[in-house]
């Protein structure tokens, strides 16, 4: 099941690259992070982390920096009470910053609204007074599946503000998927809308949700914001956003809860086909997401326009758009469409419109700008741009000089931040002003975090070595578990180096000679499309579900755009007949996938194959699967139970069956 890692040939070209580019004196002097913080946090991490958690306000102050004594269960800051609501709105208005601008939000269509902190604080108040109208009270789930409009984040917030707890749900997921989400953490409330605006159309949204909640008997009520004016089926469990929000006060008393009160649980693909809530506590996550969101894009809260341009249904959306940002007292753009929509210069026009200075992406969309044409972003004014950064894949060095050159005017830093939806927060970055940046590195662990690359016994390689990426000490803003499964948590994360005590982060890695850290990619099962993670387990159960296929094995392949595109070998049933395999019944299965999933994961490519490669023990051999979908000359065949097999599946590739 592990390949080995530094697999791939598109990554070991990123080990060639050796340019530097150290930061000008000018960025040097005023940015946010200092070279002493390295020390800082050496002396003494805990004391270092205690100083970070000032930035916020607690109620109660902690005792107890780090309760490690019941690991890799991790409590910190124990004692303390704060309200992670208040930290991201109330506090700014109360400092006198009401009419500081919070959101300045884009819709698809051209329409837009500026929210102040007075405002968010008055909409937050509200829909926290509705949820708790609505029964919602502490510990409570609520699932959030939404576009990317203001109400979402109202929705966030307003949770937190009650102790609930939220799942978004990425509203580009199924119907089924949103189903077995909402049942996994018993959702009592279903946030969503009538549709969302998708390359500049009206697509319907509700449908899922009613499909979903019709096999979800733990929700009660599902709250509706109008936002394409779509018709909408009713029954008694619907309420609207605009009757029931609207008529609140706007003011709320925000409760103090403790440092570990949960604070959300988000859904990501794990190795096996089913999903794993990852749960996130407040204080931890809250100091972590802070101070990262501070020093790696050296955020100045009086001048900077910030654009993360995530969507909220993944962590980066959570952590650096919403409570990050918020708790900063940020200036941000928040925009609802895609970047092609209606034309290929729209994040640039967006940027010149705001002022943007620090813009915050994905590399899959680097590469598309790239194939776009530097024309494009040359038509906008893209001065006021200080700080980029990267987030969801290795970046290629070729894309990293690229947006250097034609989205940063040659001269910002760019940050790649390596961190997942388990850390809760960045944890591998250069510090902007400080480290010199090497396009395509990640470089070395933020002062606080302790990361290493290890080989198979746990031992640390030299410079030069590649291995597994670990995370060595626990972290504020660290997963605290997965929702109902305390084994799966313990054996995912802990059991590979549990000798060491250490995370394992399913990411193979590499040391270069200055003892900078490479990513390489994922050592497990998990796919990495467009920064998105998708297992090959839950596609292949996807596309077994389907009557035609008898057995199914995916790989991901390198993909120039996409990072990695997802590629299907499938055996059909004995009697699915041979129109089963022509390009009518090929496409049904991608669109059963979509069905089944969502678009994302819609194989890029499916082979009808007569046998897969399996190993004695039965298990597919998806490395030399991979040497087929990358059209590689296939390797070492020697484990296989029948040698012959890869034969059979290259010649009926080859002769077009
Ligand atoms: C990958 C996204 C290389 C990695 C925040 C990780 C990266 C997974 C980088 C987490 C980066 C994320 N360089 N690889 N800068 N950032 N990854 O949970 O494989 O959606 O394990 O969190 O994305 O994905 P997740």
């Amino acid at each position: 099941m592990t390949q080995s890692p530094g697999q791939g040939q598109a990554l070991d070209n990123l080990l060639t690259e050796s340019r530097t580019f150290p930061p000008s004196d000018e960025f040097a002097a005023q940015a946010n992070a200092k070279p002493e913080l390295y020390e800082e946090a050496k002396a003494d991490r805990e004391a270092f982390w205690a100083k970070q958690a000032e930035r916020l306000h607690w109620d109660t102050k902690w005792t107890q920096v780090l309760d490690w004594s019941d690991a890799p269960f991790a409590k910190w800051f124990v004692g303390g009470k704060l309200n992670v609501a208040y930290n991201c709105v109330d506090r700014h208005v109360e400092s006198g910053h009401g009419e500081q601008v919070a959101i300045h939000w884009e819709g698809e269509p051209g329409d837009s609204r500026a929210i102040t902190y007075a405002e968010l604080q008055r909409e937050v108040s509200k829909a926290a007074n509705a949820l708790a109208s609505l029964g919602i009270g502490a510990e409570d789930r609520v699932a959030i599946y939404m576009p990317m409009i203001p109400e979402a984040i109202f929705a966030m917030l307003a949770c937190a503000r009650l102790g609930a707890m939220h799942s978004v749900v990425f509203g580009g997921f199924s119907a089924e998927a949103l189903r077995t989400r909402i049942e996994d953490s018993e959702c009592k409330l279903v946030i969503t809308t009538d549709g969302q605006y998708r390359r500049g159309n009206p697509a319907p949204l509700k449908p899922a949700v009613d499909e979903a909640v019709a096999g979800a008997p733990s929700v009660e009520k599902v709250l509706v914001v109008k936002r394409t004016n779509t018709e909408v089926a009713w029954t008694d469990k619907e309420v609207w956003w605009h009757e029931l929000v609207d008529s609140q006060s706007d003011q709320h008393t925000p409760e103090a809860f403790d440092s570990e009160h949960p604070l959300f649980i988000l859904y990501t693909s794990g190795t096996t086909g089913k999903p794993k809530g990852i749960l996130h506590t407040s204080g931890g996550y809250l100091t972590q997401a802070s101070y990262t969101h501070y020093n790696v894009f050296d955020l100045k809260p009086d001048t900077d326009v910030y654009w993360c341009t995530a969507d909220i249904g993944w962590v980066t959306g959570h952590s650096y758009i919403v409570y990050g940002p918020l708790s900063n007292r940020v200036t941000q753009v928040v925009y609802e469409g895609t970047p092609n929509t209606p034309h290929e210069g729209r994040h640039w026009e967006i940027v010149q419109k705001y002022g943007v200075s620090i813009y915050y992406t994905a590399p899959t969309l680097i590469r598309t700008f790239m194939k776009w044409g530097a024309d494009i972003p040359a038509k906008y004014d893209l001065s006021s741009l200080r700080v980029l950064g990267s987030v969801g894949e290795p970046i290629n060095p070729e894309a990293w000089i690229w947006y250097r050159e034609n989205v940063g005017g040659g001269k910002a830093p760019i940050v790649d931040t390596w961190w997942q939806t388990e850390t809760g927060a960045i944890m591998i970055s250069p510090l902007p002003g400080v480290v010199s940046t090497k396009p395509g590195s990640a470089q070395r662990p933020l002062p606080g975090i302790g990361a290493k690359v290890v080989n198979d016994e746990g031992v640390e390689v030299p410079h030069g070595g590649g291995g597994y990426l670990v995370l060595d000490e626990p972290w504020p803003s660290m997963l605290r578990g997965i929702w109902g499964d305390e084994e799966r948590y313990k054996e995912t994360y802990w059991s590979r180096f549990a000798e060491q005590g250490f995370y394992f982060a399913g990411d193979g890695a590499k040391y270069d000679d200055d003892g900078d850290i490479w990513l390489l990619g994922r050592v497990d099962d998990v796919m990495n499309v467009s920064g998105h993670r998708i297992s090959t387990t839950e596609v292949e159960s996807a596309l077994v579900s389907h009557p035609t296929v008898a057995e199914a094995a995916v790989v991901g392949a390198s993909d120039a755009t996409t990072g990695q595109g997802i590629v299907a070998f499938v055996i059909l049933r004995g009697g699915a007949g041979d129109e089963a395999g022509g390009a009518e019944a090929i496409k049904a299965l991608r669109d059963h996938v979509a069905k089944e999933i969502g678009p994302i994961a819609k194989p890029r490519q499916i082979m009808v194959v007569p046998e897969l490669p399996k190993t004695r023990s039965g298990k597919i051999m998806r490395r030399l699967l991979r040497d087929v979908a990358e059209n590689r000359a296939v390797g070492d065949v020697t484990t296989l139970a029948d040698s012959s097999v890869m034969d059979l599946i290259s010649a009926g590739l080859q002769s077009g069956k």
